[in-house]
């Protein structure tokens, strides 16, 4: 195994490790924060070269069964935004934002906007354990790869709106929530009708936020 090799292995268990931890105990957040947005920092400038252009097709999918079209969405964890943007093209009439915790993605997300998009699509550095936004802000919040903070997700997507969580290479990815899992949680905060989609290796859980109508 070469160095880089090893540095990607240990990289992906880390995230795993951290993943499953912070699901489990969210307070445990605060112990695997900051080495988790070096982590990320460090993977900034190569993180697209890392991607599979069908990365996202299961969230496509669960995008393609909302029953509306939103206009507020956030893409949590967004990385280099390349799921902020799927989500700008489909749906042209709304406001996107892209948050991430690590400084350098948040660059390389700006850097890469289309020009078409950039009226409707911002990014910011934030923590989405406590972000900086009001309640029931958005009617769509998506996460592709990325730990979910039930509370927040629960706080911030509007009453009736809906949750995407995906997964490009479903059990596979390092960061990765077993659907099980995620329907228990998210069910005690308040979500449900759940529906399923799996495209391409990926995973995607869709789910509404109160009860059902
Ligand atoms: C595996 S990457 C996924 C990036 C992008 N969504 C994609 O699929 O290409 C996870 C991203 O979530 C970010 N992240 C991890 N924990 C976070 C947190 N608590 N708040 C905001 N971003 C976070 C990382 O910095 C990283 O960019």
């Amino acid at each position: 195994m070469t160095r880089a090799e090893l540095e990607g292995w240990l990289g992906r268990r880390f995230a795993r490790l951290t993943t499953n931890a912070v699901v489990a105990r969210p307070r445990l957040w605060r112990a695997f924060r900051w080495l988790t947005r070096a982590q990320f920092d460090r993977l900034a400038p190569v993180w697209d070269s890392m991607r599979r252009p069908e990365a996202f097709a299961a969230l496509e999918q669960a995008l393609d069964a909302l029953p509306a079209t939103p206009k507020q969405v956030l893409d949590l964890g967004t990385g280099t935004g390349l799921a902020a943007f799927i989500a700008a093209r489909r749906f042209p009439e709304a406001e996107v934002v892209g948050v991430d915790l690590a400084r350098g993605m948040i660059e390389q997300a700006r850097e890469r906007t289309p020009p078409e998009l950039a009226e409707r699509v911002r990014f910011e550095q934030a923590d989405a354990a406590q972000l900086p936004f009001e309640d029931g802000a958005f009617d769509l919040v998506q996460l592709a790869n990325m730990i979910p903070f039930f509370d927040e997700l629960a706080r911030v997507t509007a009453p009736g709106g809906h949750l995407v969580l995906s997964f490009s290479a479903g059990p596979e990815t390092p960061i990765w929530v077993p659907p099980e899992r995620l329907r228990r949680d998210l069910g005690a905060h308040g979500f449900a009708e759940f529906a399923d989609f799996e495209a391409e290796g990926g995973t995607a859980l869709l789910a509404r936020n109160g009860a059902p109508r």
